[in-house]
């Protein structure tokens, strides 16, 4: 046989890089041992038994075809009301598209907006999968770094500052992945009105709305009337059911419209078992997600309380989300080699900031989807850290 080169792969294949939690992850398996994994981003618990339940219902009755490009109408319909109920939205289930996944709303908008060449305008530090799917797009990143002085606050100012008639859609995550602020509407309004005048929509990423500690009870969407927000929310994180891949894109017409085009050439629509699993998640008996929504809040305070008695590090406080951001600029290094040591010497597994965009360096990222148990055991080693590599 003749000796070939391997086929050649795609330039937007060879660009992409492992993102800093799978690096860390990779560090983690080569290494071993007993360490505190603070660097996974999923609720530790199980999906509750009563949504397994009608899912498998629901499967034995016969759901196991195809739904509609927009997905099962019992979904779209189990969004409103919960939009309705936890969000302080009226939305119609015709502007609701299922998909797998908020990952896949986040694909389908980027698709939807831009055209090879289009900018996309991204606030960091944030999750690193936004920067690869804008490479799946053909277009640009635009970083905002936003200011660890202001606690990571959206800077309406800097972004706004970076929308021009080249931007497809202007990202908003709140609350954050890393930083776990929740925006003020305020800002929100301004850099949704200023992509309005340009032409341009929002992509308001809300998955982890669930776990809002600041109890707001309302969607930043419900604060806007600007017409071009593609609001996305998942059940992954709030529901604890991330390997489901079931999530939502509530938008107006064009955009849903755009996104129902789309989906044949991509998923086509989510499990159409797992939308049924959706239906008892959205309209079921929201207990179990009561109490995981105390535990988190349990976690967050303890963290919390944690940092603020160690010297030199601080993080600033966790709105929403199940991260704490840890500011690490006090120690030697870069934040990168800050974890890598953290992970050699003290066990500990975590996200470098700066794997997150620039406006994330100096910092780790970690996460409390843990038990408080586990949580002890890794803040006592941070603070060994800590306190050994004082100046
Ligand atoms: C900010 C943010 N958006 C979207 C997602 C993706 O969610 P899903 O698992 O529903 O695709 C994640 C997952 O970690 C996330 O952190």
């Amino acid at each position: 046989m003749t000796e070939r080169t391997p086929p050649q792969l795609s330039e937007r294949t060879r660009k992409i890089e492992p993102t800093a939690i799978r690096y860390m992850y990779s560090l983690a398996e080569a290494q071993g041992g007993d360490l505190v994994r603070l660097e996974i981003g999923e609720p530790d618990f199980d999906t509750p038994g009563h949504i397994i339940d009608h899912a498998a219902e629901a499967a034995h009755g016969g759901a196991t075809h195809y739904t509609s490009n927009a997905g099962a109408i019992e979904f779209r319909e189990a969004v409103a009301e919960k939009s309705a109920r936890d969000h302080g939205l009226d939305v119609d289930p015709e502007n609701v598209v299922a998909v797998a996944g908020a990952s896949e709303a986040i694909l389908l908008v980027f698709l939807a907006t831009t055209d090879f060449g289009d900018e996309i305008v991204l606030p960091t530090p944030a999750w690193p999968q936004y920067d690869m799917q804008i490479g799946f797009a053909g277009a640009e990143t635009v970083e905002v770094p936003l200011s660890p002085e202001d606690d990571f606050a959206l800077d309406a100012d800097a972004v706004i500052e970076a929308i021009n008639d080249d931007t497809g859609c202007v990202v908003v995550n709140s609350p954050s992945n890393p930083t776990g602020r929740i925006y003020e509407p305020e800002p929100v309004r301004a850099v949704a009105e200023a992509a309005a005048d340009h032409g341009t929509y929002v992509l308001l990423d809300e998955v982890y709305s669930g776990l809002d500690f600041e109890e707001r009870g309302r969607s930043l969407a419900s604060e806007l009337d600007t017409g071009n927000v593609g609001l996305i929310n998942a059940c992954s994180k709030e529901h604890a059911m991330t390997g489901w891949r079931l999530g939502w894109l509530v938008g107006p017409d064009p955009l849903i419209d755009a996104a129902i085009k789309l989906h044949p050439g991509t998923t086509a629509s989510p499990s159409s078992v797992s939308q049924h699993a959706g239906v008892a998640a959205l309209t079921g008996t929201q207990e179990p997600i009561e109490e995981m929504y105390e535990a988190f809040r349990e976690r967050r305070d303890y963290v919390h309380d944690r940092i603020e008695s160690m010297p030199v590090v601080s993080a600033p406080y966790t709105q929403g989300s199940f991260y704490a951001f840890l500011d690490v600029r006090e120690l030697e290094g870069t934040c990168g080699e800050i974890a890598e040591r953290l992970l050699a010497d003290y066990e500990v597994v975590t996200v470098p900031g700066g794997g997150l965009g620039s406006g994330g360096e100096g910092f780790l990222r970690l996460s409390f989807a843990n038990s408080l148990d586990r949580l002890e055991l890794g803040l006592d080693r941070i603070e060994r850290m800590v306190r050994d590599e004082q100046a």
